[in-house]
């Protein structure tokens, strides 16, 4: 049975309600979507940019929610469905149980924002972190001013450790956000120019992103990134928090946890750093210098929560990349030919230009056999304002440093990239993401390795399941195993 985590009673308060209906005796969980809502949900009735949650009051409760939280405008034509906690706002009542589920909380908590990484860290996190006691954290990245509440809302009693990823796309937003979670410990993963639509430069960006370190505990720690310009400044800003002082992590030797060696394997990395006077060697289970660096700052983070290096080490080697953010997949081009196989690394959560470059070298890293290539498959970068053609075209120097033997491009942006390349390495261009499935997959042999990226809204994750749907994902043969 799940875990209760709050009493029917108990919630009144929080959510500051009047309650119609039997309070139900407990939920065991909160939902804001009833597309995956679970029996026994407290259902919050959010409006959101296309939907408003009280239309869908009547499917929650047929999936079998014990309550919703509904306004006082719909209250009446909801109360027959089934028990309402009627609240002013829903978005407010459910920040209302967030801050309650913060202040009734033991864990330890950790928040992670930063222009990208978030994600990767956060799940690193959880890895680590779960190895050495119950631990709650943020699903995928719900890291906005509903994913926050909803993610402390869903924290149970019992959790020894707590994980949250913060995002923002304007400055102000953090401080809200981590008002609410006051985490022990915040790291800012790296700042780069991201959202530049909504901000004049870098250094805004950093400032918004330092916003973190506002709300750390008094006595907590500040974890941020050594090796990018702004760091002068968001050092500053993690002296003037509550922590006072800053760890800092990168390929710099004065970083408190400093890269000192990165080995590439094919779907791992060897890692040895100088983490706070000690030599720490681990293996970990995703790929790419970028992952390397992150899994400093978790070092650093999980030390801070009180885990001693070996455990941090055993459970870093078990960490596997996450869908869409280099996950591997072996294919068959011929699902009866053991030999027609290709790997295909799935990059097509998101991308700006960092996380562009991190990919494009994890292509490089990445060993074709026999007559196979690297074969890159981009989408357009989106959000980066003026500048977006000239980021585009500047990755040219990437793919040729990598040694990539053939590019794909999908979009306008992506159009600058494509016609700087020499002509040998241009695969095919098309407008949308969708007409550029069947160029590559004809142009696909064993062998190839092919690597798929583009911002969210460039559509390359659909290309990407597309090439997953159209090749045999088959077991290999005993014999064919290495
Ligand atoms: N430190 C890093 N530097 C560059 N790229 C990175 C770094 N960490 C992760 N990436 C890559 O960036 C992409 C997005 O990663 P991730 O999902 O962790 O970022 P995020 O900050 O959570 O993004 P979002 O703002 O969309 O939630 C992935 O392709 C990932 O491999
Ligand atoms: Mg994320």
């Amino acid at each position: 049975m799940s875990e209760i985590l709050w009493s029917g009673l108990g919630l009144v308060a929080p959510l500051r309600a009047r309650v119609l209906g039997m309070p139900p005796q407990h939920v065991t969980g909160v939902s804001i979507d009833t597309r995956t809502l679970q029996p026994g949900d407290l259902f919050f009735a959010i409006q959101g940019d296309r939907s408003d949650g009280h239309d869908y009051v009547g499917a929650a409760f047929e999936r079998g929610a014990a309550a919703a939280v509904v306004d006082e405008g719909h209250a009446a034509a909801l109360k027959h469905l089934g028990t309402l906690y009627i609240v002013h706002d829903v978005l407010k009542a459910l920040e209302g149980l967030g801050r309650a589920a913060r202040k009734r909380s033991r864990a330890r908590i950790i928040a992670v924002t930063g222009s990208v990484g978030k994600t990767s860290t956060k799940e690193m996190l959880r890895k680590v972190l779960s190895d050495a006691g119950p631990t709650h954290a943020s699903d995928k990245s719900y890291n906005n001013h509903w994913g926050v509440p909803l993610t402390l809302a869903r924290l149970p009693e019992s959790a020894r450790y707590a994980v949250f990823e913060i995002g923002m796309n304007h400055a102000g937003e953090i401080t809200a956000l981590v008002d609410m979670v006051r985490p022990h410990v915040a790291i800012v993963t790296t700042v780069a120019p991201v959202h530049l639509e909504h901000f004049a430069n870098v250094e805004e960006i950093a400032q918004a992103k330092a916003e973190i370190f506002s709300g750390i505990v008094k006595g907590g720690v500040a974890i941020l990134n050594r090796d990018i310009e702004t760091f002068p400044l968001l050092e500053t800003a993690a002296k003037a928090s509550p922590a006072g002082y800053a760890l800092t992590f990168g390929a710099d030797p004065a970083a408190d946890a400093s890269l000192v060696e990165f080995n590439a394997a094919e779907d791992f990395s060897r890692v040895s750093a100088r983490v706070l006077g000690q030599d720490v060697s681990f293996r970990l289970g995703a790929p790419g210098r970028h992952m390397a660096i992150n899994a400093l700052a978790v070092v650093l983070a999980a030390r801070a929560v009180g885990l001693d290096f070996r455990t941090i080490a055993d459970s870093l080697a078990s960490v596997a990349p996450a869908q869409g953010r280099g996950a591997r997949e072996t294919l068959w081009l011929d699902g009866d030919d053991p030999l027609s196989r290709f790997l295909l690394i799935d990059e097509s959560y998101n991308a700006n230009p960092a996380s562009m470059r991190a990919a494009i070298d994890l292509l490089g890293a990445a060993q074709p056999t026999g007559a196979g290539r690297r074969i890159a498959v981009l989408g357009d970068m989106l959000e980066l304002g003026p500048t977006g053609p000239q980021l585009h075209a500047a990755l040219k120097d990437d793919l040729l440093r990598n040694g990539v033997d053939l590019v794909f491009a999908a979009g306008p942006l992506s159009r600058h990239l494509y016609e700087a390349l020499p002509p040998e390495k241009r695969g095919a261009w098309t407008e949308a993401a969708a007409a550029l499935q069947a160029p590559v997959a004809a142009a696909l042999r064993a062998g190839d390795v092919v690597m798929v990226k583009g911002s969210n809204g460039s559509k390359l994750h659909a290309l990407a399941a597309g090439l997953k749907g159209r090749f045999a994902v088959a077991e290999p043969q005993k014999s064919e195993v290495v």
